[in-house]
């Protein structure tokens, strides 16, 4: 998605918004030497641990680990995705977002023709409801649901009649229409090549993204025929695994709701819409993905999941919170209802009425709760080994939590369920700092983390001084260098040439979309070398040539073992000379 964006006006962005002055709008900073603190907006606490660096255009929280640029910080604050992110940091710096030219997100320029052909095709089966002969079968079908008029128009029910050819006769005038029936997933072609209508004699739901777009259809039978739902296909407009039904309508009331719910069926959402229960979203016949989260909890302050109180909806229920932990937000919750078993949302509220499942999802079960309850299922926790165990399967499990309140709640639970000191939890859980105390030192398991690669020392000088860059050149040849991390050190260096301006945020910015990004980033936020500007340079200078050295031990271990291999060519003899007096400890290189 990022892509679309062009990575110039990012930089450009970043460069003119300036984070501290947006933090502090939402969050009053006060100024603490050269940074600016404040009590964390992500965590509970009561000492100011937050901080934002103007030089560095960059926040970082010292209990919870929070972190990030200003984009980020939206984000993170406004349950922004980052496009929207973008779009609102531009509007205060009174720029226009360019996007490769005005297609939408995702979209190739193609998916207008798609959307007008299914707003049409929309159009006609409505109007199938209200005038086919075939239709009062259908019109009674929803009126045994239950679903009064006001809901059927709210939602755009419709009808596709029998037969084969209906769509392709009203719609498909041309060969560029009748193509586009078929992109539109309207029609499917049979064995022999002929399009036909994909919905014949069927109840029809149209779904529309949250912009209002018509983008694909489910079809209900009006009897017990098989099978009994039929979807539209993938599209270019349209992911099963992105949409839900129900939302565009829900947002139609209101822009932000206290709670969301996530039901099975389409008909579940209609069920509840028709006894007032207007904030009910279906997933299309798939599992439940971050696609769909990741909007929902930017859109509601609590989204609960309904699940058959059956093994196979506990089921469904653990892989939905390992779907959800990545995309939980602060200040969002997500919760868990079970139904009685051979329920649903529809058979319930029909049964026992609203109140009656509105106190269900009151009273249900929290993520936190549940996800330990299942845990605590599969250890025993009256032995120090159970525990243990608890912690190494809670362990990928907060890894997956972004940082902030919802990530220490239960590292702190975990910590009282296990008995272990906070620290070893952290530990266990590859935390770098401990919300519970957080100015002590990380443990180190390694000698290899106390004393930091030379590589990794380079990055991190040049992320939290990116001016250096400008002004120092890559040793030729170090890219033969056979060390991690000397591409990632030689692409900085020579972004940092190419664009001499950039901070630590515009740095990161450029990395976001990439596994480096992280790592980076968490460089950001370990304290910087506290050198004078010029024991910088210095410092960094001294980095590069002992790279260069270890290229040059590097060349000299090739060079001695082909040797033994047999004679060197004479530039080979050469560089070997050098070397042998250029490195007069290679014996023992340390
Ligand atoms: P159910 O079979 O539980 O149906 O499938 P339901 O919603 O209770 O349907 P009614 O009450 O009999 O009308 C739940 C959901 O799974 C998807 C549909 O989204 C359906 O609403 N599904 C089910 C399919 O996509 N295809 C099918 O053949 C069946
Ligand atoms: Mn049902």
């Amino acid at each position: 998605m990022a892509g679309l964006i062009p990575q110039e006006f990012i930089d450009d962005l970043v460069a003119r918004v300036d984070i501290v002055e947006l933090i502090d709008e939402l969050v009053h900073l006060k100024k603490a030497g050269r940074e600016y603190k404040a009590c964390c907006p992500f965590h509970d606490e009561k000492t100011p641990s937050f901080t934002v660096s103007a030089d560095k255009q960059f926040y970082h929280c010292f209990g919870c680990g929070a972190h990030g640029t200003a984009i980020g910080f939206l984000m993170e604050y406004s349950h922004l995705d980052f496009v929207e992110a973008v779009e609102e940091l531009a509007s205060r710096a009174g720029m226009d977002v360019p996007r490769g030219d005005d297609a939408p997100v995702s979209q190739g320029p193609s998916s207008a023709p798609l959307y007008a052909i299914l707003e049409q095709a929309l159009g006609y089966f409505r109007q199938q409801l209200a005038r086919h002969p075939a239709a009062p079968e259908a019109r009674s079908y929803l009126q045994d649901r239950e679903l009064d008029a006001e809901v059927l128009e709210r939602f755009e029910i419709g009808y596709a009649p029998p037969g084969w050819n209906n769509l392709q006769q009203v719609l498909g005038k041309g060969p560029a229409a009748r193509q586009q029936l078929l992109d539109a997933g309207l029609t499917t072609e049979g064995s022999r090549n002929e399009p036909y209508d994909r919905f014949r004699d069927r109840v029809i739901f149209p779904i529309r993204d949250r912009r209002g777009r018509v983008v694909g259809f489910g079809g209900r039978v009006l009897k017990d025929d098989t099978p009994k739902y039929l979807n539209s296909p993938e599209t270019p407009v349209f992911h099963k695994g992105r949409e839900l039904y129900g939302l565009y309508q829900a947002l139609q009331i209101q822009g932000h709701w206290p709670r969301l719910v996530v039901v099975e069926g389409y008909t579940d959402v209609l069920a509840l819409a028709a006894r007032g229960i207007g904030y009910a979203v279906a997933t299309l016949g798939t599992a439940v993905t971050e696609d769909h989260l990741k909007p929902l909890f930017r859109l509601a302050d609590e989204v609960v999941f309904c699940f058959d109180g059956d093994r196979a909806g506990q089921k469904a229920a653990w892989r939905t919170v390992e779907v959800a932990l990545p995309a939980l937000r602060d200040g969002c919750q997500a919760a868990f209802v079970f139904l009685p078993e051979g329920e649903d949302p529809d058979s319930l509220i029909r049964r026992l009425g609203p109140e009656d499942f509105e106190q269900r999802v009151a009273s249900a079960t929290g993520l936190t709760e549940f996800l330990f309850s299942h845990l605590q299922e599969q250890v025993d926790l009256s032995s120090l080994d159970g525990r243990a165990r608890l912690a190494g399967l809670a362990r990928p499990l907060v890894e997956k939590i972004p940082p902030g309140a919802l990530r220490q709640l239960v590292i702190k639970r975990l910590g009282s369920l296990t008995g272990l000191e906070s620290p070893e939890v952290d530990q266990l859980v590859g935390r770098p700092h401990s919300p519970l105390r957080p100015s002590r030192p990380r443990l180190s398991p390694t000698t290899e983390r106390q004393r930091p690669s030379l590589v990794r020392s380079g990055i991190q000088l040049l992320i939290h001084h990116p001016e250096m860059g400008a002004a120092i050149n890559a040793p030729v040849g170090l890219e033969k260098l056979e060390i991690a991390g000397i591409p990632l050190l030689l692409e900085i260096l020579d972004l940092l040439t190419q664009k001499p301006s950039l901070s630590t945020a515009g740095l990161l910015e450029h990395f976001r979309e990439r596994s480096e990004g992280r790592h980076l980033t968490q460089l950001a936020t370990q304290a910087p070398p506290m050198l004078s500007a010029k024991g910088l340079s210095q410092e960094l200078g001294d980095i590069l040539s002992r790279l260069v050295r270890k290229l040059d031990e590097q060349r000299y271990r090739q060079l001695a073992q082909k040797v033994g291999d047999g004679p060197l060519n004479d530039s080979e003899k050469e560089e070997y000379r050098r070397l042998c007096s250029a490195l007069p400890r290679i014996e023992n290189p340390e």
